[in-house]
């Protein structure tokens, strides 16, 4: 796959690599927040430890892979984040989480639009998302960006229960890009 650019746009938002230095922001605007993080496959964070871990996890996707983890930012404001994680066969994993004070405004769709055509740039072919069963707003920003529920499965949610949750899959194919 294509290296995939450091800094990205949108019309209301920007979206670059994390950096060791935002962990506090990262931390306070939303990683530790529990209302947050409910619907989230990672455990929220306790302290800065636990961002740290993730600011380190970052550095090694994104040196490995070429891509990884974005923050994303309303001018300087930190916004939450996103990103793209590899799967074999030219395919990705996407997500996004937005600190609250920034919900109901469109931004997930635009992240995820953006997210979409990060995939087409870097030469993938499909992407996926995993989404609880009962979470109707992120199900509803998946289906306005096009994805599709391709299986339904029992994921852990650390922070929701410690049951497994009813979840699905969600995929897209993703449009070749007009060279
Ligand atoms: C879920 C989340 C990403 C949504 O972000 P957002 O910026 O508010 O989403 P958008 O405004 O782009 O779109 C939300 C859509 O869901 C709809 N919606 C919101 N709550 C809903 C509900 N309870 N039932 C049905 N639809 C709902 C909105 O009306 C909107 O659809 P519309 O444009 O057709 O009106 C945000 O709340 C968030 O970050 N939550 C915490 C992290 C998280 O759960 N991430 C997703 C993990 S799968």
């Amino acid at each position: 796959m294509s290296l995939a650019p450091q800094l990205l746009s949108t019309p209301r938002l920007r979206l670059r690599p994390p950096r060791p230095q935002d962990a506090e922001a990262i931390f306070s605007r939303y990683a530790s927040d529990a209302e947050v993080t409910r619907y989230l496959s990672w455990p929220r964070h306790r302290d800065l430890n636990d961002t740290r871990a993730f600011l380190a996890m970052s550095a090694a996707v994104w040196q490995h892979d070429g891509v990884g983890p974005y923050l994303v930012f309303r001018e300087a404001d930190l916004m939450g984040s996103t990103g793209l994680q590899c799967l074999p066969g030219r395919r990705a994993l996407t997500g996004y989480v937005l600190a609250r004070d920034a919900w109901g405004q469109g931004f997930a769709t635009e992240i995820l639009r953006c997210m979409l055509e990060l995939a087409q740039v870097c030469g993938l072919r499909e992407l996926q998302a995993i989404c609880h069963a009962r979470h109707r707003a992120s199900q509803r920003v998946l289906e306005k960006c096009g994805f599709q529920v391709a299986q339904a499965m029992d994921l852990d949610f650390p922070n929701l229960d410690p049951m497994k949750q009813a979840a699905h899959m969600y995929k897209v194919k993703v449009k070749k890009h007009a060279s």
